[in-house]
Order: C-alpha cells, then sequence, then structure tokens
C-alpha cells in the first residue's frame, strides 16, 4: 500500500471517529459508569428529599405524621452519609447530578400542600406523595444493589442495602398511617353534612 494511501485511510478513520462523536464515547461506557451515574442520582435525590421533608412535616395535620416525617428527616441524613461512603470506596467524590424525576415528585407534593391546604384530605395527599418519593428511592437502591453485587463491591452493598431497609419501612409505617386515619378522615365530613 502507498505511503500516501495509509495515510489518507487513517485520516478517514480519526474523521469518522469525530464525526460520529458522543457515540464512539458511549461505547466505551460500562457497568460502573450506570453505578456511578446512578449514585450521584440518588445522592442528589436525597439531599432533595431532606429539604422537602421539613415541610411536609409542617404542613401535616396530625401528629403522627409530623413525627414520621421529622423521623425520615433524620434517618435520611443518616442515609446521605452512607452515599458519601460509597463515593468514598469508589475513591469518587461525593458529588449529586440533577434528578428531574424526584424534583417533579416533590413538586407535586408541594402542589398537593397548596391545594389541599387546611381540608381533611390533606394528610392522605402527603402520604401519597412521601410514598411516591419512597417507591422512587427503592427502585434506585434495588438498581443500586444489584449492579453494587455485579461488581463485587461489597462494602457499598451492606451501604445500599441499610438505606434501602429504611426506605422499606417508611413506605410500610407510611401504609399504615394511611389506612389507620389519614384515608378515612379524607372522606371528610362535607358528605355528611
Ligand atoms: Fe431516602
Amino acid at each position: 500500500m502507498p505511503f500516501g494511501a495509509a495515510k489518507s485511510q487513517a485520516g478517514a478513520i480519526a474523521a469518522a471517529e469525530a464525526s460520529s462523536g458522543g457515540l464512539t464515547m458511549a461505547k466505551t461506557k460500562t457497568l460502573d459508569d450506570l453505578f456511578l451515574d446512578t449514585l450521584k442520582d440518588i445522592y442528589f435525590a436525597e439531599k432533595q428529599i431532606l429539604k422537602a421533608l421539613p415541610k411536609m412535616a409542617r404542613a401535616a395535620q396530625s401528629e403522627e405524621g409530623k413525627s414520621g416525617f421529622l423521623h425520615h428527616r433524620d434517618e435520611t441524613q443518616g442515609q446521605i452519609e452512607r452515599l458519601e461512603q460509597v463515593f468514598e470506596f469508589l475513591g469518587k467524590p461525593a458529588r449529586g447530578k440533577t434528578c428531574e424525576a424526584i424534583q417533579g415528585i416533590i413538586a407535586e407534593g408541594e402542589e398537593i400542600i397548596e391545594e389541599y391546604n387546611g381540608s381533611d384530605a390533606l394528610d392522605a395527599g402527603l402520604i401519597s406523595s412521601a410514598q411516591a418519593v419512597e417507591h422512587y428511592e427503592i427502585a434506585r437502591y434495588g438498581t443500586l444493589i444489584a449492579w453494587a453485587n455485579q461488581l463485587g463491591l461489597k462494602d457499598a452493598v451492606a451501604l445500599l442495602e441499610a438505606n434501602l431497609a429504611e426506605e422499606v419501612a417508611t413506605d410500610e409505617k407510611l401504609t399504615a398511617l394511611a389506612g389507620s386515619q389519614a384515608n378515612v378522615k379524607a372522606m371528610g365530613t362535607a358528605s355528611a353534612k
């Protein structure tokens, strides 16, 4: 092959790689990248939830609701610290990545606080948005645990499982609170008038 031909072939390959841009880069991504990106997602989400929970506690009408949200706020602080330990195991800085899903779920919760303010249905609505948050987190932790197992990150698995257990317990408490009080109250007295 003439020297010039080899040179132009190399040039063509370089041009093709440049034109495919992100695609070439994306091809090199692996489960490690997915794990880190999703860890950043839940780290961002937990921090947003930490800010939202005191607002939900203030809004809740029942004492059980208020104390439940505040208790989970404290748990969330601990969950954030566990996630920071996972980043440390990976040798990566603890950094969040904007999670539009959690922003949307929290925004819907704020909408309920505004629209149901003062009504008998407020707590049932608050519990429903808190459960949407918990289920998002449960989905994320389930995936992260599976990936951490696959990647052989034993220490990370234990920390993520501790967070998952708290989310599941919170979800169950919310179900109980809705069933024992909030849903009944939300039926309102309006229909009895
Ligand atoms: Fe959480």
